[in-house]
């Protein structure tokens, strides 16, 4: 804080803003002065259920001193300099390497554009294609954060519904064939492919084989958004929307946040090559972090696997965990929830009464923190009776414990 009679104090006074304000770009306006979300666990909760946090315990701290070692040794003033500005290119290598082994489809090097996280990744799809009152379609409900990212490109957003099988793909074609009678196209389709947030189902291969016909009938691009893909303890990996299709149409974001830890922020863009120069723009030429593109990497060539198997069992027994404590609290209510078979997210229908209201009071009592479901929706009116629960980051006994505890304060909201 600037002390007064310190030069800067005069600056920081509340009319501050308005000596830039007018000077503002139209892009900047929108939503200026809007909070932006700081994702991080509550501190008043004891239980910790809203945001998609990885799991603490999991992070490999030892690894990533010995990465770090190996990688200084071997790499000295590279790592320490400018990279490569599509980013780090063994990363990028390591990437196409994760693909070939989950889901088994080759993608190149230069296909890859490394980013901020996949929150960046997906800002840069946005800031290359869509202009203020262009039309993207969204499923819904669909991640808040890819909403509020989305809100600030001033686009129209068309939600379409989600059922057992994903993006409801007639309701894709309905808004697609709609805009075309109003000579129009959308600029983007965006979809969660696997374990969806925060619905946790994937999306069905007859639908993504509908999904990209539709994009090819009507001249528009796919956002495939896949954070979750590697955490399945269940069902079985299906190719993703990027490797089907033949056309050029998709684009595919993904991250290291929630199989490695989302303080290292690496996501990417996988795309068509000629379509990688339309981010790059946007992003300085020095690369994404080189320094810690590189020490991933090194942790992640020798360890990928291995530690992802670990993480699927720590995380699948969260799951478990959380699907007790509701199910023991709330058997007998006519209340619904997702089953997912990997993933981070429990995606509850409450029981018919809940006053949603009452039900955060409650919770707020018991110290349990979840995420409403109107976060989920682009537009008013969305998930008034749903809840997102995240499993993700406390550990099994709490789960189950924090569990429930909602449970109660549901049964004592209606
Ligand atoms: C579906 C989805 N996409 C993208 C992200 C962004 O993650 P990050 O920017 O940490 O890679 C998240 C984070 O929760 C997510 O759930």
């Amino acid at each position: 804080m600037p002390t007064a009679g310190s030069p800067y104090a005069s600056r920081m006074t509340t009319s501050g803003a308005e000596q830039f304000e007018s000077l503002l770009a139209n892009r900047a306006r929108i939503g200026f002065g809007v909070p932006v979300h700081t994702p991080r666990p509550s501190m008043s909760a004891l239980y910790e259920f809203g945001g998609g946090y990885p799991d603490p315990e999991s992070f490999p701290y030892e690894g990533m001193i010995e990465a770090t070692k190996q990688m200084l040794a071997a790499e000295g003033a590279a790592a320490m300099t400018y990279g490569d500005a599509q980013g780090y290119r063994a990363l990028r290598e390591l990437i196409c390497h994760k693909y070939e082994v989950f889901e088994a489809f080759k993608a190149e090097p230069e296909n890859i554009i490394v980013s901020n996280g996949s929150g960046q990744a997906l800002a840069l799809a946005f800031s290359a294609f869509v202009d203020p009152g262009d039309v993207i379609i969204t499923e819904a409900p669909t991640f808040s954060g890819t909403l509020n990212t989305m809100r600030r490109h001033g686009p129209e957003i068309l939600d379409v519904p989600l059922d057992e099988e994903g993006i409801v793909t007639s309701a894709v074609r309905e808004r697609l064939e709609s805009l075309r009678r109003q000579g129009r196209r959308a600029k983007l389709i965006y979809t969660i492919v696997n374990f969806q947030n925060p619905a946790g189902m994937c999306q069905s291969l007859k639908r993504r084989h509908e999904l990209i016909a539709l994009a090819h009938e009507y001249e528009t691009l796919i956002l495939e958004d896949d954070a979750y893909g590697e955490l399945r303890w269940g069902g079985e990996t299906l190719p993703p929307l990027y490797a089907l299709d033949r056309g050029g149409r998709v684009i595919r974001a993904g991250t290291l946040s929630k199989i490695l830890g989302a303080g290292v922020r690496i996501g990417w863009l996988c795309a068509p090559k000629e379509m990688i120069p339309a981010f790059q723009g946007f992003l300085f030429g020095g690369g994404v972090n080189p320094f810690m593109s590189r020490v991933a990497t090194y942790f992640l060539r020798d360890n990928l696997v291995p530690h992802i198997q670990r993480l699927i069992a720590v995380y699948k027994a969260k799951c478990d965990a959380t699907l007790r404590g509701l199910d023991d609290t709330l058997r007998g209510t006519d209340y619904s929830v997702s089953r997912p078979d990997g993933g981070f997210f429990l995606w509850m229908k409450l029981p018919s009464g809940t006053d949603q209201k009452k039900l955060s009071e409650l919770a707020v009592e018991a110290r349990v923190q979840y995420t409403p479901g109107p976060a989920f929706f682009p537009h008013k009116g969305g998930g008034e009776n749903h809840i997102r629960l995240a499993f993700s980051y406390e550990s099994p006994e709490k789960c189950y414990e924090g569990a429930r505890l909602m449970g109660k304060a549901i049964v004592g909201a209606r």
